[in-house]
């Protein structure tokens, strides 16, 4: 079991496959991208079979999230999913990607094992597409979504980012449009965890904002707390449902008390926060030979180490050294 010292238990393992992406959205990275990780420091697909093995046989995780980066860039991410799918006990298994590729490869996933998909999108304006993340792909992101929901990967999420002044004024449009097509719409609040450090809590498009907005053209009723469990999303219920619209309010609504996530970074670190400060290192061992038990043992020591929070309302607050895209979402 993955237990830390205020007695919350990960069972979610969120595994980065790669840091780099075909977008450059701006809240998250420049233009002209980052420095990538080098091939060899990556965990092989073997590698990374082998850690996500150890954490459902040793370590107690039923739930595991690709990630990236953009997730669909690596090339061996079907036969990750498969060989996961194939384990004793058989995690849950899903996936956060921008769609793009996805219309290519979605059958093929949902064959392989794969339960779910989150698709972020953040404007339904392809001149606003553009703008927001520098490349002409919004056929393409919509053309994925699509092939997610006919190859049976739902329920389909979509995660969007409101970004003041840019897309802002698109919230009731994009959870008419959700409703319509019955994707999950979830609104993020805007994180300081992009790679330029330009975030500023007042730039930020705040939770009630957002409900306000939502609430000139929709009727919200909150689902209630008991539902929500680990879940980052507060939801409501849309005109009296089914249909249900989620914020996840990070800054201003954390739901630290109850998080149940251990992260692996593509280069082999666990990570027990989105904002945690330090890694641990598995890779390191895992090459010079340790065994099951004894990377099972380095990663319980990781997660003792989370603190309670993430740490952003506190004024000496600093970002980690990776971006968000290097972490995995
Ligand atoms: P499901 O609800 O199971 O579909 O997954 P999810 O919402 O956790 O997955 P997804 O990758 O779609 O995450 C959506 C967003 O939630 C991320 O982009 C982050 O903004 C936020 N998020 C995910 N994990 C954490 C976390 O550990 N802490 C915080 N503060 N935010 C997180
Ligand atoms: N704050 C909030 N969400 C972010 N994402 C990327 N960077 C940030 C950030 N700084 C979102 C993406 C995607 C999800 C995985 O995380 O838009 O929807
Ligand atoms: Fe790529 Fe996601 Fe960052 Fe956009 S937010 S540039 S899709 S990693």
């Amino acid at each position: 079991m993955l237990i830390d010292t205020y007695g919350r238990v990960a069972t979610d393992l969120r595994v980065s496959l790669t840091d780099r992406c075909n977008l450059r959205c701006t809240y998250c990275m420049p233009e002209e991208g980052l420095q990538w990780l080098a091939k060899p420091d990556l965990l092989t697909d073997d590698e990374i079979v082998r850690m996500v093995r150890i954490a459902v046989t040793r370590l107690g995780v039923t739930d595991v999230r690709f990630t990236g980066g953009e997730p669909l860039l690596r090339p061996g991410l079907t036969g990750i999913v498969e060989r996961c799918a194939a384990l004793d006990p058989r995690p849950r298994m899903s996936l956060t990607t921008n769609g793009i590729g996805l219309s290519r490869t979605a059958d093929a996933l949902r064959a392989a094992g794969l339960d779910r998909v989150n698709v972020s999108l953040d404007t339904l304006r392809p001149d606003v597409f553009r703008t927001l993340t520098r490349r002409d792909r919004h056929a393409d992101v919509l053309a994925g979504l699509a092939a997610a929901s006919a190859a049976g990967l739902d329920p389909l999420k979509v995660n969007t980012v409101l970004m003041r002044g840019v897309n802002d004024d698109e919230a009731p449009d994009l959870l008419r449009w959700a409703v319509d097509h019955g994707y999950e719409l979830r609104f993020i609040e805007q994180m300081p965890l992009d790679a330029q450090h330009g975030w500023q809590r007042g730039d930020m498009v705040t939770a009630d904002e957002i409900l306000a907005a939502l609430r000139t053209r929709f009727h919200l009723t909150p689902e209630g707390d008991s539902i929500r469990g680990s879940a980052p999303a507060e939801r409501w219920l849309v005109d009296g449902g089914p249909a249900r619209v989620g914020v996840i309010g990070s800054v201003t609504r954390p739901f630290c008390r109850a998080c149940d996530r251990t992260r692996l970074t593509a280069d082999g670190q666990v990570r027990n926060c989105l904002f945690a400060r330090e890694e641990s290192d598995l890779r390191g061992p895992l090459r010079s030979g340790a065994s099951d038990e004894e990377i099972a043992e380095l990663w319980r020591a990781a997660m003792r180490g989370k603190k309670a929070g993430s740490g952003l309302d506190d004024p000496a607050f600093l970002q980690p050294d990776r971006p968000m895209s290097a972490i995995g979402g």
